[in-house]
C-alpha cells in the first residue's frame, strides 16, 4: 500500500482541467452490455473504478478496448452472465450489471454488494424494481439470482431516491415490452447522462432530470458514440482546495451548472466562484464564514461533496451545523480530522463544526473516496506534514490527484507506505 506526505500550508494557484465524471462513466460503459457492436466512450477518467468495471465487462465476455481518454466496447459475445464476488465487493456499482444482463440474455447471477465504510448501501429498491418488470430474484449463498423470460414494462416507484437504483431499472426497462414510468426517479446529472446515451443507442427515454422518468421499450438498441460529462465533485473538491488554502484557481472543463448548490454554499462563506469564458474562478479568503449544510438529492448539496465542506468549516470563523441525510455513517473522517486539530461533534446524523482552528499535519488514515479526499484537503490547510495511508481510496475517483494539486503549487508525493 501507499500514502501520500503533504506538506501543507501553501496557496495553491494556477489552472486545473477536470476529468470525465466517474459516476457517470460507471453506468454508461455499462450501458453497452445492451448493444451488438463497437460503443465509443470518449473522455472517460483512468480511474481505479474504471479499470474494475471493464475487467468485469470482459469478464462477462464483452471487447473492451482502451487507448488514453477513449474506451471502445463490443457486448456481441456476451458468454456469461455472472458477476462475481471479488469483483463487486471492491466496487458496489458492479451492481449496474444486473438491469442489462436481464435485458439482454434474460438472467443474471450478481453478488450481493454488501455495505462499505459509509452506510450499509442495501439495494432492495433494485430488485424490487426488477421484479416489477417480471424477473423473479432469489439470494442465494450471497448472490442475487435473478430470471426473467421477458420483461414488461411496469409503474416502480422507488421509496428512497437512489441513483444507481434509477440507472439500473432504466437500462433494465429499456429492452422491455411496453411503457416503464420510474416514480421518485433521482435526478442527477449521471442519471440524465445515461439516459441521454441509450437515446443515442436508439432507446425513448423521457424525464430524465425530472423525479419521473418513462422508458418505452425498443426491440433493439444501436451502437454509438459518446462523451463522458466532467466530473461535478472532483470540480467541487478543487474548488474547496482553493478555500482552504487561500488560494486562487481556474477550473476549467468543468460543468458549473451540475454544482449550483456547492457554488452557493462556497459564496455564502466567502469563498469568490467566477464563471469565466473557459471555466470557473474560485478565490479563497482570509476571513471564512461559517454555513450549515444539509446533504440531500440532487439538486440539493451533494452527500459526496460533505466530507469535503466540513475542512472548509473547521476553517470558518464560527459554529457550523452538517446534517448528512443520504448516508447513516459517513462521518468517519471526522475523527481523522479531530487528530490534526479539528473540533467537531457528531450527534447521529449531524455534525458540529466549531471553526477557528489551524489545523496541524498529522499522520491520518484513509477510509472511503470522499473522507480521503477531505484529508488531503485538511493536509494543504495544515500547518506542518501529513501523512495519509490507504490512499487507495482516493485512486478509485480522482485522477492524478497529486499530479494535478501540485500543478497547483502543493507540495505532496506519494511514498509506499
Ligand atoms: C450513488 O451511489 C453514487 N455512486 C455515490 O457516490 C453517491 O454518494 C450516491 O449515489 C448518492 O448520491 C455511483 O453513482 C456509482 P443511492 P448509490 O442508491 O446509487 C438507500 C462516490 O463517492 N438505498 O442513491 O449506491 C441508500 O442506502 C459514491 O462516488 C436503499 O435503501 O446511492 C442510501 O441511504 C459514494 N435501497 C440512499 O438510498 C436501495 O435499493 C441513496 O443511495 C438503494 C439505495
Amino acid at each position: 500500500m501507499e500514502k501520500i506526505v503533504i506538506e501543507g500550508g501553501r496557496c495553491l494557484e494556477g489552472t486545473v482541467t477536470v476529468s470525465g465524471a466517474k459516476n457517470a462513466a460507471l453506468p454508461m460503459l455499462v450501458s453497452a452490455l445492451l448493444v451488438e457492436g463497437w460503443n465509443t466512450f470518449h473522455n472517460v477518467p483512468d480511474l481505479k473504478d474504471i479499470r474494475t468495471i471493464k475487467k468485469l465487462l470482459i469478464d462477462l465476455g464483452a471487447k473492451v478496448e482502451t487507448s488514453g481518454s477513449v474506451v471502445k466496447i463490443d457486448a456481441g459475445g456476451l458468454n456469461s452472465h455472472e458477476a462475481p464476488y471479488n469483483l463487486v465487493r471492491t466496487m458496489r456499482a458492479s451492481v449496474l450489471v444486473l438491469g442489462p444482463l436481464l435485458a439482454r440474455l434474460g438472467r443474471a447471477r450478481v453478488s450481493l454488494p454488501g455495505g462499505c465504510a459509509i452506510g450499509a448501501r442495501p439495494v432492495n429498491l433494485h430488485l424490487k424494481g426488477l421484479e416489477k418488470l417480471g424477473a423473479s430474484i432469489s439470494l442465494e449463498h450471497g448472490y442475487i439470482e435473478a430470471q426473467a423470460r421477458s420483461l414488461k414494462g411496469a409503474e416502480i416507484y422507488f421509496d428512497i431516491v437512489t441513483v444507481t437504483g434509477s440507472e439500473n431499472l432504466m437500462m433494465a426497462a429499456v429492452l422491455a415490452e411496453g411503457v416503464t414510468t420510474l416514480r421518485n426517479a433521482a435526478r442527477e446529472p449521471e442519471v440524465v447522462a445515461l439516459a441521454e446515451a441509450l437515446n443515442l443507442m436508439g432507446a425513448e427515454i423521457t424525464g430524465a432530470g425530472t423525479p419521473v422518468i418513462t422508458i418505452t421499450g425498443v426491440k433493439t438498441l444501436k451502437p454509438a458514440s459518446f462523451t463522458i460529462m466532467p466530473d461535478r465533485i472532483e470540480t467541487g473538491t478543487f474548488m474547496i482546495a482553493a478555500g482552504v488554502t487561500q488560494g486562487n484557481i481556474k477550473i476549467i472543463g468543468c460543468e458549473p451548472s451540475h454544482l449550483q448548490a456547492v457554488i452557493r454554499k462556497l459564496q455564502q462563506a466567502g469563498i469568490t466562484v467566477e464563471q469565466e469564458a473557459d471555466g470557473l474562478r474560485v478565490v479563497g479568503t482570509e476571513t471564512i464564514s461559517s454555513v450549515d449544510i444539509e446533504t440531500l438529492p440532487y439538486p440539493g448539496f451533494p452527500t459526496d461533496m460533505q466530507a469535503q465542506f466540513m475542512v472548509l468549516m473547521c476553517l470558518a470563523d464560527g459554529l457550523s451545523v452538517i446534517t448528512e441525510t443520504i448516508f447513516e455513517k459517513r462521518f468517519i473522517h471526522v475523527s481523522e480530522l479531530q487528530r490534526m486539530g479539528a473540533d467537531v461533534t457528531v450527534t447521529g446524523t449531524t455534525a458540529v463544526v466549531k471553526g477557528g482552528r489551524r489545523l496541524a499535519g498529522a499522520p491520518v488514515m484513509a477510509t472511503d473516496l470522499r473522507a480521503s479526499a477531505s484529508l488531503v484537503l485538511a493536509g494543504l490547510a495544515a500547518e506542518g506534514t501529513t501523512e495519509i495511508s490507504r490512499v487507495y481510496h482516493i485512486d478509485r475517483g480522482y485522477e492524478s490527484i497529486e499530479k494535478k494539486l501540485a500543478q497547483l503549487g502543493a507540495r505532496l508525493w506519494r511514498v509506499p507506505a
